[in-house]
């Protein structure tokens, strides 16, 4: 086997000695790549912002990520660059240069997260030139707190497209680096699936990790360490996608490549990718992870619940399959047993015609919910036939609204309906008083979620 390396900026990096708990930041930090900053050390500011190439399509994209997640060692084989890679003050990167001069950059620790992920839209592929070309929802995951969002806005609105020599542009029509099987001490990233079953025979106690989101912060900020780690992102088996028939989603695709490969095939899914953290967030986490690790606030378990989603869940014995809403027996627990790996998610097709995802979070977007809700209902005749409702934030696990399903199905779709049934569902689960939100407030924003989609649905019927 290779030795463990990265290739950062175009040049090659050992990883051999680093150890296990590191992240890519701190590591790429501690080449003197020191334009990378830790604000958060959460996934919040993009401050620690990289752009790795990923696969995409028979070439390769620029893709942010937030280096503070990623274990340094999950790096193995890959192709980094960072903000010092793209320019340099003698030679700025267009992305740069168009921050400078209009006064996007004030204390400037933001800036190298900023040109970053400025630098993946600037060269993602299809995109249209300016003004409107770029899509500022790329640099939602940065946040700046001195110089104030217009001028940022600014420059990356002014952003031409990349010069026929741009050698990074080129480099995007060549493959990403094949993913390569690493054994680092404590670390491993499996072949295949094979690989990865028979490494949790042998380490039991290991952490799976994927896109690390969820795990790069328990290791960041609550100290938490793994006897071993087993990476799964990049297993062939739990990355495939299929939509003949009902859709599959392999457990270690990232949400970014789900949203780019389904488009509007399940919509309820559509209605929740831009509600979901951010896009450097989503370039990470993978659909897997975030039911794996059965937050009770995990956004895709309320939609993929409505959904009547299963589960397939591999083992040494063979595959089993299990829905979704017997998946979470308690808070952050799931009928996983040891050795066995979520390989992917099935949902039926075709979807029910209404449907809508309602998340409640302290900000529009790159939030936590504090409550959310995903439901989709089949309608006949005014008639509500088949209603389907998953919650969020309001219980130890997310949870199906059962008495809230039967108190719309055999009733009309009306305002008098969805009052009652928004009684009903407000009174559902068990919510807590937290930082987030009050247990009455989150059982008050439940009742509303269904009142405010009654309310649009209606006014599409007027508009129509
Ligand atoms: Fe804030 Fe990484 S340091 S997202
Ligand atoms: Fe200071 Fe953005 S320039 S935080």
């Amino acid at each position: 086997m290779p030795e463990p390396q990265v290739t950062v900026n175009g040049q090659p990096r050992a990883l051999a000695g680093t150890p296990v708990h590191t992240n890519a930041l701190d590591f790429l930090r501690g080449l003197g790549l020191t334009g990378a900053k830790e604000g958060c050390a959460e996934g919040e500011c993009g401050a620690c912002a990289v752009l790795v190439a990923r696969p995409d399509g028979t070439g390769s994209r620029w893709t942010p990520v937030n280096a503070c997640l990623v274990p340094a060692a999950a790096l193995d084989g890959q192709e980094v660059l960072t903000a010092e890679g793209l320019g340099s003050p003698a030679d700025l990167h267009p992305v740069q240069a168009e921050l400078a001069v209009r006064g996007g950059s004030q204390c400037g620790y933001c800036t190298p997260g900023f040109v970053c992920s400025m630098a993946a839209e600037y060269y993602r592929p299809g995109r249209e030139p300016r003004p409107d070309g770029f899509d500022l929802h790329a640099i939602g995951g940065n946040l700046c707190r001195c110089t104030g969002y217009r001028p940022i806005r600014d420059a990356a609105l002014a952003l031409g497209t990349p010069a026929p020599d741009d050698v990074l542009a080129e480099r995007c029509s060549h493959p990403a680096p094949a993913p390569v099987a690493t054994r680092l001490p404590g670390f491993a990233r499996p072949r295949d699936l094979a690989e990865a079953l028979a490494l949790l025979a042998e380490h039991p106690d290991a952490t799976v990790v994927a896109g690390s989101t969820d795990w790069g912060v328990e290791a960041n900020l609550r100290g938490r360490r793994a006897s071993y780690v087993v990476a799964v992102d990049r297993v062939p088996e739990l990355r495939v996608l299929a939509t003949d028939g009902d859709v599959e989603i392999g457990a270690a695709l990232t949400l970014s490549e789900v949203e780019v490969a389904l488009g509007d095939t399940v919509p309820l899914l559509a209605q929740v990718w831009p509600q979901f953290a951010s896009r450097l967030v989503r370039n990470s986490a993978t659909i897997g992870g975030n039911l794996a690790t059965a937050s009770p606030i995990g956004d895709l378990a309320p939609a993929l619940l409505a959904l009547e989603a299963t589960l397939v869940l591999a083992s040494a014995e063979g595959d089993r399959e299990v829905p979704l809403a017997d998946f979470f027996t308690g808070y952050r627990e799931t009928v996983l047993r040891p050795g066995e790996l979520l390989r992917s998610v099935r949902v039926p097709m075709p979807p029910a015609p209404l449907a809508t995802f309602r998340k409640v979070a302290k900000r529009r977007l790159d939030d936590i919910s504090s409550v959310a809700v995903g439901a989709a209902l089949e309608v006949a005749d005014g008639t509500v036939v088949r209603a389907r409702i998953g919650l969020g934030g309001v219980a130890a696990t997310p949870l199906r609204a059962r008495a809230t399903e039967a108190a719309l199905e055999g009733r009309p779709w009306s305002a008098e309906t969805v009052e009652e049934a928004a009684t009903v569902l407000a009174a559902e689960g068990t919510p807590i008083d937290d930082q987030r939100a009050s247990a009455a407030y989150r059982s008050a924003m439940l009742g509303n979620a269904l009142r405010a989609w009654w309310a649009e649905s209606a006014e599409r019927e007027v508009v129509r």
